[in-house]
């Protein structure tokens, strides 16, 4: 079936690999993408699909209802359209330092976002989420739909609102949501703060890599192509409503993740900086995705065994995207792109 997709926050890590991954999986579709281009938004990764019939992007904060309306007017009426919300302030370590950003991102943005979405009557509306919202597990168990949300940083605070918010929408007034709960992502595109890419670009360059408290903390990883396809799925055929969570069955602590990165680089472990913890650093994520295997027939594709080893290689092929990342210059891409 041919349809409209709004997908906010698609100059992002997933946004853009997802965007890519429908280019490939559903050329027929319409794709508007809307984004404000914080620090994180990085047009430089669509520039395959610049130009490229039916995809249209939109300048704009989902906080804002008439930059969510200009998103519609760019989807036009002629089709079916669904959104699917990836649009977010994401990284914990600034969520510490100041919370008000991801208040106002992942809160009142869903919220604007959920109004305008409801008074144009969309088709289905995915809520993209984070295994955060369930807070941290001791050494057993894993997150399931039921566990209880008990947030721990203000990041995943503001997720685990943004989350009630989609799931009240349906609740009172029958809005088509379903909502996504994903582990750790990793992949291309993916920005330097986070743990794999910066240890990437660290380690190659022989910097210190800053490994938090004992390094034992322990992330359940996600190859960024297996969400997509997770994401996709449910939007096709999940049941409005219902979460899904979806992970890699792919535990393990942040000190074995470093150490790999070392040795596919060849780089010595000296490289290892134990530096001071964060401040109510989560110990440990694991997620039971038996919902959507069962229901919906998604298991994820790639071990991290073949994916950790394509992605540092992909960061080192991609060395000119880093570098402009990192020294800031990808941000002045937009304004030779495309004017003010
Ligand atoms: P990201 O930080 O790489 O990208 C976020 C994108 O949203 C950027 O392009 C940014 O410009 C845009 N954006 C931010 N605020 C906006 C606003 N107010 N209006 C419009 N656009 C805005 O994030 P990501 O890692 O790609 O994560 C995408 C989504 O997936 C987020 O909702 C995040 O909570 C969720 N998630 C991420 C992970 C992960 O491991 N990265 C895991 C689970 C869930
Ligand atoms: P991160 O990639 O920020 O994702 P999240 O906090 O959402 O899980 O961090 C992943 C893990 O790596 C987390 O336990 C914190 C740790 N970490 C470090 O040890 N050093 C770092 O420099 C960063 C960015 C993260």
């Amino acid at each position: 079936m041919t349809r409209t997709l709004i997908v906010t926050g698609g100059a992002g890590f997933i946004g853009s690999n997802f965007l890519h991954m429908l280019a490939e999986l559903r050329p027929q579709w319409r794709t508007v993408n809307l984004d404000a281009l914080t620090y994180a938004g990085n047009l430089e990764n669509l520039t395959a699909l610049e130009g490229r019939e039916g995809y249209t992007f939109v300048h704009g904060d989902v906080s804002r209802s008439e930059d969510v309306e200009r998103a519609f007017e760019a989807a036009g009426d002629d089709l079916p359209v669904s959104v699917v919300h990836f649009a977010a302030e994401s990284h914990v370590d600034r969520s510490i330092r100041s919370g008000v950003p991801f208040v106002q991102a992942n809160m009142l943005g869903t919220q604007v976002l959920l109004d305008v979405c409801r008074a144009r009557g969309v088709e289905r509306f995915v809520h993209v989420s984070t295994d955060e919202v369930y807070g941290s597990l001791g050494p057993e168990g894993f997150f399931t739909e039921k566990t209880p949300l008990q947030p721990s940083s203000p990041y995943s605070a503001s997720k685990a609102g943004s989350d009630l918010l989609v799931a009240a929408a349906h609740h009172t007034h029958g809005f088509p949501a379903l909502i996504t709960r994903c582990s750790n992502n990793y992949g291309p595109y993916q920005f330097p703060e986070k743990l794999i890419p910066l240890m990437i670009a660290n380690a190659r360059e022989n910097r210190p890599l800053p490994v938090y408290g004992d390094g034992m903390q322990v992330r359940d990883w996600l190859y960024v192509r297996d969400h997509c396809e997770a994401i996709l799925t449910v939007l096709e055929r999940g049941e409005c409503g219902r979460v899904y969570n979806i992970g890699g069955h792919n535990e393990f602590p942040n000190l074995e993740i470093v150490r790999r990165i070392l040795a596919h680089l060849g780089k010595p472990e000296s490289l290892i900086e134990f530096v001071a913890d964060r401040p109510g650093h989560d110990r440990r994520y694991a997620i039971d995705a038996g919902r959507i295997e069962r229901e919906l027939g998604w298991t994820p594709r790639y071990t991290f065994e073949e994916a950790l080893p394509l992605t540092i290689d992909w960061y080192l092929a991609q060395d000119e995207w880093l570098q402009r990342v990192r020294s800031g210059a990808y941000q002045s891409y937009y304004q030779s792109q495309y004017g003010a």
